[in-house]
């Protein structure tokens, strides 16, 4: 059984403990999701002018496509407001800023029918935990513009306890960070980078996917498999993500269950306090940050 919150008041502790059990959260837009989604949309609208940016892909050739995000991407990534904004996300969601540690939000795009690879990659079902992930990562995420079942994420919640067979035992966070993210711009047409990936047929329907406004908020567990659907929308997905954990759960190895991530490293070196941006102390870094079998 997956069970769908909606605008559920249970406490922080007590949801993730329902995320680590394969629940799902749907949140209303909050005041500071909306400022996030405004921020996102004022930079895109910026960057792809004089076209709406869901149908800029109709409107420029592939590598200018590709040159725009190569710039909008990494600075909504990187701005100090993204960062102030997600801190207020978390508070409005009632995430206590002392323990919860997160990452930079992504702003993601998933163009309808058209450029399949690098900055423009469509996912395929996969788990978070299977890129470094901690097992007690809990994921948000929120559309930018309207969405619908065809441009959204896809969960395969029967899934959550059982297994696939995949790669992750090839991959490891610092490897990737090292040589993978920095050739993602050098991909326009076809993805070469190694990505985990699942190694037998998934049965994807029946899917679970939200629709919810621009602004309203999925969070679920890391360990949840999920897909970014072929987008055949006509339009350009434009969604923005991120990660967080609670330090006690870091320090208790609390989190989902592992049932088939064997990948190496961590993640959790990138994550920030919301309280005052401190990292993680670093021998608590240090003990999940496993090196590949030889
Ligand atoms: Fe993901």
């Amino acid at each position: 059984m997956t069970v769908v919150y909606f605008d559920s008041p249970m406490s922080d502790d007590e949801r993730r403990e329902r995320l680590f059990a394969g629940d799902i959260f749907v949140y209303s837009p909050t005041p500071h999701s909306m400022a996030l989604v405004a921020f996102a949309r004022e930079m895109a609208e910026t960057a792809f002018a004089p076209h709406f940016p869901p149908d800029a892909q109709h409107h420029l050739a592939g590598p200018d496509y590709v040159r725009v995000l190569a710039d909008l991407k990494p600075t909504f990534i990187n701005h100090a407001r993204s960062a102030e904004l997600v801190r207020g996300l978390l508070a409005d969601l009632g995430a206590e800023p002392g323990q919860t540690y997160f990452d930079v939000p992504r702003l993601r795009t998933m163009t309808s029918d058209y450029l399949n690879a690098g900055l423009t990659l469509q996912f395929e079902s996969h788990r978070d935990t299977w890129f470094s992930a901690p097992m007690s990562q809990v994921n948000f995420w929120m559309p930018v513009y309207e969405v619908e079942e065809a441009n959204v994420m896809a969960f395969h919640p029967r899934y959550f306890s059982t297994g696939v067979r995949n790669s992750s035992r090839e991959y490891n966070y610092a490897q990737w960070v090292a040589h993978g993210r920095t050739a993602a711009a050098q991909q326009v047409e076809i993805e070469t980078r190694r990505q985990p990936g699942a190694e037998e047929q998934i049965e994807r329907e029946p899917d679970l996917r939200v629709i919810t406004p621009p602004g309203g908020i999925l969070i679920f567990s890391g360990a949840q498999l999920h897909t970014t659907v072929p987008n055949t929308s006509g339009r350009t997905r434009f969604s923005i993500d991120f990660r967080a954990v609670n330090r006690r759960d870091v320090q208790a190895r609390a989190g989902a269950r592992n049932v088939d991530s064997e990948c190496t490293g961590t993640t959790l070196g990138d994550f920030l306090r919301a309280s005052d941006l401190t990292p993680l102390p670093a021998e608590l870094i240090r003990s999940y940050d496993t090196v590949p079998a030889a």
